[in-house]
């Protein structure tokens, strides 16, 4: 495929595929594109952009997003915030490694208001509030121990016969019961996926995460997903545990494996209505400052993707939507708009890899998987 050509795929519903480069895809309402190699010219991004710009306003059922991820180079990173394009996110790699160059960069826009009212304001100071805060964290072990000890264990083998529970554990991100079973049926033979869960004593899935691997050349980057814990095992660790024991999975299989070894990007988009940043942080995960030239990148995702998190609506009314898109919104997105939400993100620095990600902890990790 030449440099300047991407295939546009659409996609009809929720499926687990972040990893594809170089397609413009459907994905939720948003019209997606992911560049596969680091990116060199500030032209260049500027014209990628406007491609996923110009088709996410076609004329036959519109996006309501446009969203570019690519890995720049310092410079086009630096004039791409500085010239004003729409930077919402910028990873820099050195954290994740001194010796790298570059970032991880994520052009955004909606064509509605992002950040529109009070709530919304108080949503983002909290989640700034925390994140400016020093914690001292607990070792992701010891929560391990703990949940243990509260009848729940870790598993990473799963059947078709889960695929009810994690479905509804996952339902607020628009799985249901088939995708899942497919998902299971998919997964242990695929390189680019892992999952993680937690078991009950009865032996049920009542929390569970996913990662995916992204196909950037260079970058061995993997996206941490889908987190989430039935409504009546929350606030136990759960989902920590779950996170933790998948990233060590991964760094198994990239780091330590002796066909690789390059530092992989972990990173992961947060829903702040939900607070799972708060899961990220437990695990080492940190949601990195970007500033040039005093411009500073806000590090979040302005009305990413709809969450059915069970929390309060957000503010954004039919009304507040440009009128000529009224009508494409009510039916492409029913209800929706009321959950779309902002995402924070964040990655797994270096610092966090020497502290809780060395080999003989991962292994200890490892070692919990389906032991009762
Ligand atoms: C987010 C979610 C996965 C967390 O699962 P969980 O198993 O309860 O998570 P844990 O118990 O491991 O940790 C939750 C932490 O967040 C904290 N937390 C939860 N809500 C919070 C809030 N509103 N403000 C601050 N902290 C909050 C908890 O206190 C806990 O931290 P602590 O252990 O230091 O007390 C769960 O709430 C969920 O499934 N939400 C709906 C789906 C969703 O939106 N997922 C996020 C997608 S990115």
């Amino acid at each position: 495929m030449g440099n300047l050509e991407c295939a546009v795929l659409h996609e009809g519903h929720k499926v687990a595929s972040n990893g594809r480069t170089d397609f413009i895809e459907d994905r939720q309402g948003r019209t997606y594109l992911s560049l596969g190699q680091m990116v060199h010219s500030w032209a260049f991004l500027r014209l990628k952009h406007s491609m996923v710009q110009d088709e996410s306003q076609r004329e036959q059922s519109p996006n309501r997003r446009a969203v570019t991820r690519a890995i720049c180079t310092d410079d086009v990173t630096q004039m791409a915030v500085e010239k004003g394009m729409p930077v919402e996110v910028v990873l820099p790699l050195n954290l994740i490694d001194g010796n790298r160059q570059g970032s991880l960069v994520v052009l955004g826009e909606n064509i509605h208001d992002s950040f529109a009212s009070e709530t919304d304001q108080l949503e983002l100071e909290q989640v700034n509030d925390y994140w400016n805060t020093e914690i001292s964290l607990t070792n992701p072990y010891e929560r391990l121990e703990a949940l243990n000890k509260q009848g729940y264990h870790l598993s990473k083998n799963l059947t078709t016969n889960d695929a009810v529970a994690l479905a509804e554990i996952w339902e607020p991100f628009g799985w249901d019961k088939a995708g899942v079973e497919a998902f299971i049926r998919s997964y242990e033979n695929d390189p680019d996926k892992w999952v993680s869960v937690i078991r009950d004593d009865q032996n049920k899935i009542i929390s569970g995460c996913m990662a995916e691997r992204v196909h950037f050349k260079g970058l061995e980057m993997v996206e941490t997903t889908e987190f989430g814990t039935h409504p009546d095992h929350r606030g136990h660790g759960a989902c920590t545990v779950a996170l933790y024991s998948l990233i060590s999975q991964v760094m198994t299989d990239t780091q330590y494996n002796p066909a690789n070894g390059n530092t992989p990007l972990i990173m992961a988009e947060f829903n702040m209505t939900a607070r799972s940043d708060v899961v990220g942080r437990h695990v080492g995960m940190e949601v990195p400052k970007y500033s040039t030239n005093n411009v500073r990148v806000g590090q979040i995702l302005q009305r990413n993707v709809s969450v059915f998190d069970g929390k309060p609506e957000n503010t954004i009314r039919l009304e507040d939507l440009p009128e000529e898109v009224r009508e494409t919104y009510r039916a492409s997105y029913g209800n929706d708009y009321s959950k779309w939400r902002n995402f924070v993100v964040g990655l797994l620095p270096e610092t966090s890899i020497d502290n809780y990600y060395q080999p003989d902890q991962v292994q200890k990790v490892l070692s919990q998987y389906d032991i009762k």
